[in-house]
Formats: structure tokens, sequence, C-alpha cells
């Protein structure tokens, strides 16, 4: 067998180990597997692309794999779960980077390229370009690091950004008819687009950072795909395409989920003005105490626990575990219901439950927990606040209204666990907290629950 029959048998396998790990990682269950599989993959493209006849310098790219692997190791093992959309967002950025590279120095070391090279240089700089500062900036953001979370927003922006955008499309052609003598045109297009993804990352506020990742996680994905038409690489060009379009179907997902379009998530600054008020108060809220809470959950024979980013916040995911473990043993049945974006990122309300070792088999996904919701005695609520908001089926004046949410006000009581009465990520009041089956349990939600397991633990 010829070396290059040899790479490319390896480049096929690469690329089904990465298909069938994308298509695992669509159960919580076969998600860790999902991963293995897919780092396995690429171990196997890096090692064949080794082995290339012309590799001269391939200390470089063992290097290369030695350090990146020290420092995905130190990441994984160092990164907290609340920290993972900054750290995917670090990840997409180096892999625009790489992209930008790598189209750079295929302008010295092609000349002369086809029209298809050219473009595929041109837009591996560009997309790798605007991934690259796009990712930092959003890193930044979530970190608050540099720049505010808060929107940034000038008169004028999206004049500029068109400008900006309309420049490098002009440049883009004008550079792909002439690319030989056109050096200084291809400089000012490589620092365009650091600049536009600057640009078109600060006017989204931090807590929709999450869909900007997705979305960037994509576009490093198509800046792979294109760079690997520049260095003829087709590993390259599958890899990059299945994070292209797996990022751009995520996006779509969180979308759709939030009820908002993309053009919302990337242009209207959401979060940079106080939102008024949609629905006035109705009466007054009803506090409960952690002695009566204790009552009502010791005779239900129905529990379901609705997370949101509050549990995060309060990290409250392994005491709600155990007020779950003794509710069983009480004789309830016991649901957790996952809203699609419950927390601040896709997943995130799986990975803290699964981090608590709450069985898959009673993780309820919103479709199914919906229908069954009225037969259900006592809904825990545990700082969650938009995903559970009622105004989103009823009130037209909402920015929430149409976003599919859980049904906790059509249960027999709903217990809400948060410190106050403040609102949500989406700024809006919850009229839920006025229902007559609604009960307030104040405090952070860690210490709630712990102090109902001890009210259970005391008698
Ligand atoms: P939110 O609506 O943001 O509400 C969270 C609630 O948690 C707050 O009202 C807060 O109330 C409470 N909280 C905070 N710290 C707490 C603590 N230590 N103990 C108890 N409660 C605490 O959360 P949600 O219902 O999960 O909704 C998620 C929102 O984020 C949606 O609007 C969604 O569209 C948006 N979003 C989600 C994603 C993804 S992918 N998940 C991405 C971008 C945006 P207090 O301050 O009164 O305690």
């Amino acid at each position: 067998m010829s070396l290059t029959i040899f790479i490319t048998i390896c480049y096929i396998i690469a690329s089904v180990l990465f298909i069938i790990g994308l298509k695992r990682m669509n159960s919580p269950v076969s998600a860790r597997k999902a991963n293995q599989l897919s780092a396995v993959g690429m171990l196997i493209a890096i090692v064949a692309t080794l082995l290339t006849s012309g590799m001269m310098e391939w200390q470089w790219i063992a290097f290369g794999l030695a350090v990146g692997t020290g420092l995905g190791i130190l990441a994984a093992v160092k990164v907290t779960m609340t920290a993972m959309p900054q750290m995917v967002g670090l990840l997409n950025g180096s892999g625009g980077l790489a992209s930008f590279i790598v189209g750079w120095s295929a302008y010295h070391y092609r000349p002369g390229a086809s029209l298809l090279t050219t473009i595929s240089t041109y837009l591996a700089i560009l997309i790798g370009g605007v991934t690259f500062t796009g990712s930092f900036i959003a890193w930044a953001k979530l970190e608050e690091k540099f720049v505010t979370g808060k929107p940034i927003i000038f008169a004028g922006q999206k004049i500029v950004n068109s400008l900006l955008l309309g420049s490098l499309v002009v440049g883009g052609i004008i550079f792909c008819a002439h690319p030989a003598d056109n050096y200084p045109l291809f400089v000012v297009i490589m620092v365009l687009s650091l600049i536009l993804g600057v640009m078109v990352v600060i006017p989204i506020g931090g807590a929709d950072m999450p869909v900007v990742i997705s979305l960037l996680n994509s576009y490093s994905g198509m800046a792979g795909a294109a760079t690997g038409f520049v260095i003829i690489n087709s590993m390259l060009i599958v890899a990059g395409s299945l994070v292209g379009a797996s990022g751009i179907i995520l996006t779509r997902i969180m979308c759709k989920a939030m009820n908002r379009s993309l053009a919302n998530v990337l242009f209207s600054g959401f979060g940079s003005v106080v939102k008024k008020q949609t629905s006035e108060a109705k009466g007054e809220a009803k506090a409960i105490s952690v002695k009566d809470a204790y009552y009502v959950l010791e005779a239900a024979r129905s529990v379901v626990f609705v997370p949101g980013y509050g549990m995060a916040v309060a990290q409250a995911q392994h005491a709600v575990r155990e007020l779950g473990k003794i509710l069983e043993n009480n004789g309830a049945e016991v649901r957790y219901a996952i809203h699609p974006v419950a927390g601040r990122m896709p997943g995130h309300m799986n990975v803290l439950l699964a981090e608590a070792d709450v069985p898959y088999d009673q993780l309820f996904e919103m479709d199914a927990i919906n229908p069954i919701i009225d037969t259900i005695d006592v809904a825990v609520v545990i700082g969650a606040n938009d995903v559970v908001n009622p105004a989103a089926r009823s009130d037209k004046s909402s920015p929430i209204y149409g976003m599919p949410i859980i049904n906790v006000d059509k249960a027999k009581t709903v217990f809400v666990l948060k410190r106050s009465m403040r609102s949500g990520f989406a700024g809006i009041e919850n009229e839920l907290f006025y229902y007559d089956n609604t009960r307030m349990l104040f405090g952070d939600a860690k210490e709630s629950i712990q102090a109902l397991v001890a009210e259970f633990k005391s008698v």
C-alpha cells in the first residue's frame, strides 16, 4: 500500500470517528465516550499528517502536539464548569488564529497559486481574523477583564461596521483578481479582519456571549475548512465543515429556545438598557419558612425540581441531589425538569446535575415534563426565573413572549428559591411569584436546600 493511500485511509477513519463522536454527543450517557472517540480521531489525523511525504520539519508539529496536549490537560483539570463558555471561546480563538497564520504564510510560500487557493487564503484570513479577535473579546467580556460585560454601543456603530465589511469585500475582490502584486492590500485585509472581530462582538452583552461563542465556534470551523483548501488537506476540510455546521446548528437551537432571532442577539444590544417592567405586580408575593416548606414536601407524592442560573451561582446541585434522594426515600416520585436555555450555556443544568450524580432517567426535558406538570404536587424552582415566567405565554409586550417555558405555575404548589424579588437575565418581573399557589423561599439556594435537608434529618 502506498503512503498516500495509507494517509487517505487514516483520514477517512478520523472523519468517521469525528462523525460518530458528534452523533453520540446528543446524550449525556454517551457524551464522555464521544469526546474520547473524537480525540482519538484527531490523534490519528495528526499522526497521518506527520507521515506526509515532504514533511521536513515534523519536529515542530510534534512539539506543538506536546505543548497543546499539556495545555489541554491543564485546562481540563483547572477550568471550572461555570467558566466553560470562556474556555470554549479561547479554543475557538486559537482555531481562528491558526487559520489566520496559515493563510498569511500561504501568501508567501505559494506564489502564483490558483484562483481557488487565493480565494481560500482570503477567506482563511477574513474568517480566522474575525474569529480570533471576536473570541478574545467574548472571553474578556465573560471574564469582565479589559472590557465591560455590558454592550458597548456608540452612534453610527452599524455604519462603521458596514463600512468595514464593505471594505473587506471590495478589498477581497481586488486582492483575488491580482494577488501577486498586492501584498500591502493583503496586510490591510488582515488588519481590517482583526478590527471587524472586535467591532462585531463589543455591542453584544456578556449574557448573550454563549450564543456568540457558539457562532464563533462555527466560524472557526469555516476558517479551518478554508485553510484546508489552501494547504490541500482533505482532513482539515472535513473537520472544519463539521465544526462549522454543528456550531451554526447549536446557535440556531439556542436562539430558538430563547425565542430570539440571531440578528436580535447580534445587533439589539440586549441588556444595554433597563427594560420596562411588563406586568403589573398582582397582589403580594407570599414568603414561606423552611419549616413550612418541609411540611409540604414531606406530604408530597411527586416533586419536580426546576433548576436555573441561580442553582449554578449557589452551586446547590449536590444539596439538591441529597434532598431528591431523601424525598424518594420518603415515597415521592422525583424528577428534574431542564429548560434548554436555563443557566448561561448550553447543557449548563445537565452538566451540574450529572456532576451531582442525578440519574439520567430522572432528567426530563421541557417537552416531556409540561404535559404532566399539572399532576405534580410540588414544583421546586431553584434559582430559575425567565424559564418559568408565564409572561412568555401571555404577555405580548414581554421581551420573552413566545419563548417556550416550563409551566411550573400549573403544578399544585410552587416553591421559588431565590434571594430576592430581583429579575433574571431578561430583566423583567415575574408574575409567577404572585400566584396563589406560589410560595417564595428566600435565601441562597444552597443554604435553603441544606436547611430543608436538615429538617428531614432532624425527625
Ligand atoms: P435567570 O432568569 O437569569 O434567573 C436567575 C435567578 O437566579 C435570578 O432571578 C436570581 O434571583 C437567582 N439567583 C442568583 N443567585 C442565586 C443564589 N445564590 N441562590 C438563589 N437564587 C439565585 O435564569 P434562568 O431562569 O435559568 O434563565 C436563563 C436566562 O439566560 C434566559 O433568559 C436565557 O434566555 C438566558 N440565556 C441562556 C443561555 C443558555 S445557552 N443557557 C445563553 C444566553 C442567555 P435573586 O437575585 O433574587 O437571587
